[in-house]
C-alpha cells in the first residue's frame, strides 16, 4: 500500500529548516508530588522532525499535551508560533489549533464514527461545509495517506491496526497543519506496516513542508525520520541533537537506549557520514548478543 504521495516527492529536497515555531522555557510540571517536568527547554524549528524519546512515564505525552494546550504547565512558558500558550485569547488559541494536528498514542479514532466522518470531523467543527466538497476533501485525504475510497463507510474496529493509524493521520492532517504532532505512530505495527509508515510520514513532511514532533519508542522509526531527537530524562531534555550527537552524550538512559543491541542495529542505518561520528560503543558489531563495556 505505498501512498501516490510517496512516490510523487521522491527526488524532492526536504524543507528547509528555518524558525523556532515551538519554543519551551524552564517548563516545570506537576500531578500533586509527582514532578514530571522540572526547568526544561526544548526547541524546534519550521521544517524539522523532532524524535522525542525517553522512558515510559518520563512524561513525553504531557510535553506534546501541553504544547497543544491541553494541559497547563504549573511554571514556566510555551510558545508557539511565537504565541505563548498561556496568555493567547481564545479566538487566536482556536486558530492556533488549527494549525496543529495531532495523532493521539491511545484510541487514534472515534470507534463510533466511520472513516468518513473520523477525517470529516475537524472540518464539521469548522462550519458547514457543502456535502459534495466535504465528500472531495475526504477522499483526497484518503488517498495522501494512501487508502482506498472503499474503506471510507467502514467502522474503525473493522480495520487493521495499520489502517487505523492512516486514518488517524488523514485526520491529523485534515486541516492542512504546519505542524503535526504524533505519539507513537507505529507502536503495535508489524515491521512492514511500520516501514510504510515511515515513507508515508516522510513524503507528507516534503509534500507538505510539514514541521513534526513524533515520541516514540521505535528506534527504526527513529533514526529513519529525525532531523534531531531529543531524549527526555531527569525530568528535562537531556539532549536534542542529530541522532549521532545524542547517542555520544554520557548518561544510564542514552546507554541503554542507544548503545544495547536494538540501538546499535538500528544505528547502523545511518548514512556513512553520520554513522563515523558515533561513540565508539556504538559501533561494536551489532550482531553479538554482548553488550559492549
Ligand atoms: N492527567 C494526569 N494526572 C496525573 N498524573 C498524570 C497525568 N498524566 C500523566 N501523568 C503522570 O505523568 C507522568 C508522565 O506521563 P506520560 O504519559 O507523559 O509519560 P510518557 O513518557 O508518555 O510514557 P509512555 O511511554 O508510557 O507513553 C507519569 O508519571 C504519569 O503517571
Ligand atoms: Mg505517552
Amino acid at each position: 500500500m505505498t501512498a501516490p504521495i510517496t512516490q510523487a516527492v521522491r527526488g524532492q529536497p526536504k524543507p528547509e529548516i528555518a524558525e523556532t515555531v515551538i519554543e519551551v522555557r524552564d517548563l516545570t510540571k506537576r500531578y500533586g508530588r509527582n514532578i514530571v517536568h522540572q526547568h526544561l527547554n526544548f526547541d524546534v524549528r519550521r521544517g524539522e522532525i523532532v524524535s522525542l524519546v525517553g522512558g515510559s512515564g518520563s512524561g513525553k505525552t504531557t510535553l506534546v499535551r501541553q504544547i497543544l494546550g491541553l494541559e497547563r504547565p504549573t511554571s514556566g512558558t510555551i510558545k508557539v508560533f511565537g504565541e505563548d500558550t498561556a496568555t493567547i485569547d481564545p479566538a487566536k488559541a482556536r486558530l492556533m489549533r488549527s494549525r496543529s494536528g495531532m495523532l493521539f498514542q491511545h484510541g487514534a479514532l472515534f470507534s463510533s464514527l466511520s472513516v468518513f466522518d473520523n477525517i470529516a470531523q475537524p472540518l464539521r467543527e469548522l462550519g458547514k461545509i457543502p456535502e459534495d466538497l466535504l465528500r472531495d476533501f475526504v477522499m483526497l485525504k484518503l488517498e495522501m495517506v494512501g487508502l482506498p475510497c472503499k474503506h471510507a463507510s467502514k467502522m474503525p474496529a473493522a480495520l487493521s491496526g495499520g489502517m487505523v493509524k492512516r486514518v488517524g493521520l488523514a485526520r491529523a492532517i485534515a486541516l492542512e497543519p504546519e505542524l503535526l504532532f504524533l505519539d507513537e505512530p507505529t507502536a503495535g505495527l508489524d515491521p512492514r506496516a511500520s516501514d510504510e509508515f515511515v515513507e508515508l510520514i516522510s513524503g507528507l513532511h516534503r509534500a507538505l513542508g510539514l514541521t513534526v514532533v513524533m515520541v516514540t519508542h521505535d528506534l527504526d522509526t527513529m533514526v529513519a525520520l529525525s532531523t534531531r531527537v531529543a531524549v527526555l530524562a531527569d525530568r528535562k531534555v537531556l539532549v536534542a541533537a542529530p541522532v549521532e550527537e545524542a547517542a555520544s552524550v554520557d548518561h544510564p538512559f542514552i546507554r541503554e537506549y542507544f548503545l544495547g543491541l536494538r540501538g546499535r542495529r538500528a544505528l547502523q542505518a545511518l548514512p556513512v557520514e553520520r554513522r563515523v561520528k558515533l561513540p565508539p560503543a556504538a559501533l561494536a558489531a551489532a550482531t553479538s548478543d554482548t553488550e559492549p563495556s
